[in-house]
């Protein structure tokens, strides 16, 4: 079929496209319109009073949002191919104020802003519908992951985000979650993140290694996300938590400056703005807020200073800049900072960090 009005999707507008036919963003089923815009960004909340923390939008180009009309079937190609039908809802413009209040930021140097600067302030929602079922091929579904924790007998599951591999601080996280649920779903990003992150490889290696040798297989389930960080803050950490409440899980971590980036937020933000929501609203999804892990000289053991007092005189900080310097200059970090199991099994990448001018690895 080809169509009167048809507009161009990039990679991580087509996973977009695939996430939302599939439920990974449920309640929504389609690009935002703009009253489902507005709402997000003032308020958090979805018109109809869902919590949703994030703008999920098509930028399209002028011409395209000019001739658009309510109602349209709009054709969203990839590469030439018509992959997807879009029926129009409406279109609206994203403005620097916008990203202000969704990033609380409007400088460049952050990730998320300047992605968005660089795409169509002009934007065009409405509900998608996929043409092309072979996309669905390897995409994570909620009906996937639920079967699978079926399968396996959990009733209540963890989820973790991260775009990191594995150190002590990740893993003392992780184990909490599992002394409090059946079963652990380890949910690394595996879309498109920023030049100096780390690969997906990198990411895949260290916890592969986790679960052979440290994990109790049967109690922890690892599998990619393929979306872009955003680097939102606080509003992704209550994003992260509603896509893992649709992939089937019961809880979710939210640690430390979670999606943090540069310090453009303080570290507990997330944990203020989901807690803000989780009195407010049911969200579908227990929040773990999770303080920081550290090693405790005093204590001898990873703690944080919910049940240590020794936060100012006895703490090694288990800090992923140290990690890094480490894996650049090929010293094994302190034992206390990262198992060295995992530092040798990233270290056998083929790429461990992602170099300037990638954004996917
Ligand atoms: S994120 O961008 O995906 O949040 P990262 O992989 O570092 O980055 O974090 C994964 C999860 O672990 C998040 O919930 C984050 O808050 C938490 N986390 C990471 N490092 C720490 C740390 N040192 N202390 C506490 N929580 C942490």
């Amino acid at each position: 079929m080809s169509y009167a009005l048809s507009t161009q999707l990039d990679e991580e507008l087509l996973q977009d496209v695939i996430n939302l036919s599939v439920g990974l963003f449920a309640p929504l089923d389609g690009f935002m319109g703009p009253e489902d815009f507005r709402s997000v960004v003032d308020r958090c909340l979805l018109a109809d009073g869902q919590v949703f923390s994030l703008p999920i939008t098509l930028p399209v180009d002028r011409a395209v949002y000019d001739a658009v009309r309510t109602g349209d079937r709009v054709g969203l190609t990839y590469q030439g191919r018509e992959v997807a039908e879009l029926t129009a809802g409406g279109t609206f413009q994203m403005t620097d104020d916008d990203l202000e209040q969704v990033f609380r930021t409007r400088s460049l140097s952050h990730p998320g802003v300047k992605k968005e600067k660089e795409r169509s302030p002009f934007r065009l929602g409405g509900q998608v519908r996929l043409l092309d079922q072979s996309l669905l091929e390897n995409a994570l579904t909620p009906a996937h992951t639920k079967a699978i924790f079926q399968e396996k007998g959990w009733k209540t599951v963890v989820g973790f985000q991260t775009r990191n591999p594995i150190h002590c601080a990740h893993e003392h996280l992780q184990r909490v979650g599992l002394e409090i649920c059946d079963g652990l779903f380890i949910n690394p990003i595996t879309g498109w993140k920023k030049p100096g992150d780390f690969t997906q490889e990198a990411v895949m290696a260290g916890y592969h290694r986790m679960i052979e040798e440290f994990y109790p297989k049967d109690r922890v389930y690892l599998a990619g996300l393929r979306t872009q960080m955003r680097y939102a803050g606080p509003r992704e950490a209550v994003f992260h938590a509603i896509i893992r409440r649709n992939l089937g899980c019961t809880h979710f971590i939210i640690g430390r400056d979670h999606a943090g980036v540069k310090g453009f937020y303080g570290p507990y933000d997330a944990h203020a703005l989901a807690r803000e929501f989780r009195e407010k609203h049911d969200l579908g999804i227990q929040l773990l807020l999770l303080r920081e892990p550290y090693y405790c000289n005093k204590c001898g053991m990873v703690v944080s200073d919910s049940s240590c007092a020794h936060y100012e005189t006895d703490r090694v900080e288990i800090s992923g800049t140290i990690i890094r310097a480490c894996l650049n200059d090929g010293t094994i970090p302190d034992r206390r900072l990262m198992r060295p199991e995992i530092f040798e099994a990233i270290r056998a990448c083929k790429q461990i960090f992602i170099a300037e001018g990638e954004t996917e690895k």
